[in-house]
């Protein structure tokens, strides 16, 4: 059992961490950030299909172009932004309306400190006010922070697609999670 004073040294560090890191939507001014932080990320050739350079004029239309239901945030921590996230939809078919897949992109030199979970749960909580009642990630092979912050953050493993893509010409599985938002 936690005693009194390790209670209160954990709160008060609880809000020293809180004021140091800020979550907010991502403006024009965060695309460069944004896009240097998917570049690192593509480096690893596990988080994601998508190829680089994301300059921040690409970064701009592409944060301009997101509708009310696909929005981006960026965590600053001590003013620098240092990881971004991002929902949207998971399927144009109104019955999967309630889906949206998310996105979690977190600095290289600030990765596994607790910013990814942070932005996970961050989603989780914004999502039903978009209207969504389930959060889809799809996971590549490989990836297994992503695949840690997902069942870290209450997701649970449906399945893995073989062979679902391909990175540098190389066949990749993806593993999908869910959590849902609303049912029991
Ligand atoms: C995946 C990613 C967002 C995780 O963010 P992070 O800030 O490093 O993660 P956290 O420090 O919050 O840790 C979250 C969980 O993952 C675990 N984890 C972190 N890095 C890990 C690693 N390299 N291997 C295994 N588990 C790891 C942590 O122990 C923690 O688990 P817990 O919740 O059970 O304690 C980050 O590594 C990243 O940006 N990777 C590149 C982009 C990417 O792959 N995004 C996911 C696709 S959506």
């Amino acid at each position: 059992m936690s005693t009194a004073p390790a209670m209160a040294r954990r709160s008060m560090l609880e809000r020293v961490s809180s004021r140091a890191r800020l979550i907010r939507r991502a403006e024009g001014r965060d695309a460069g950030a944004i896009g240097a932080i998917y570049d690192e990320a593509i480096a690893t050739g596990v988080a994601t299909f998508a190829a680089g350079p994301h300059e921040a004029a690409e970064r701009r239309e592409w944060l301009a172009a997101r509708g009310v239901r696909a929005p981006v945030w960026v965590m600053e921590q001590e003013g620098t932004v240092q990881a971004w996230s991002a929902l949207a939809p998971f399927s144009h078919r109104p019955w999967y309306d309630g889906v949206a897949e998310y996105t979690v992109y977190v600095a290289a030199g600030t990765r596994g400190a607790g910013l990814g979970g942070e932005m996970l749960a961050q989603l989780v909580r914004e999502a039903p006010a978009l209207g969504y009642w389930k959060l889809v990630g799809m996971i590549l092979q490989g990836n297994d922070a992503g695949l840690a912050l997902a069942l870290g953050a209450g997701f649970r493993e449906v399945g893995t697609h073989r062979a679902h893509g391909r990175v540098d010409g190389g066949w990749r599985d993806v593993t999908v999670v869910e959590r849902h938002l609303d049912a029991p």
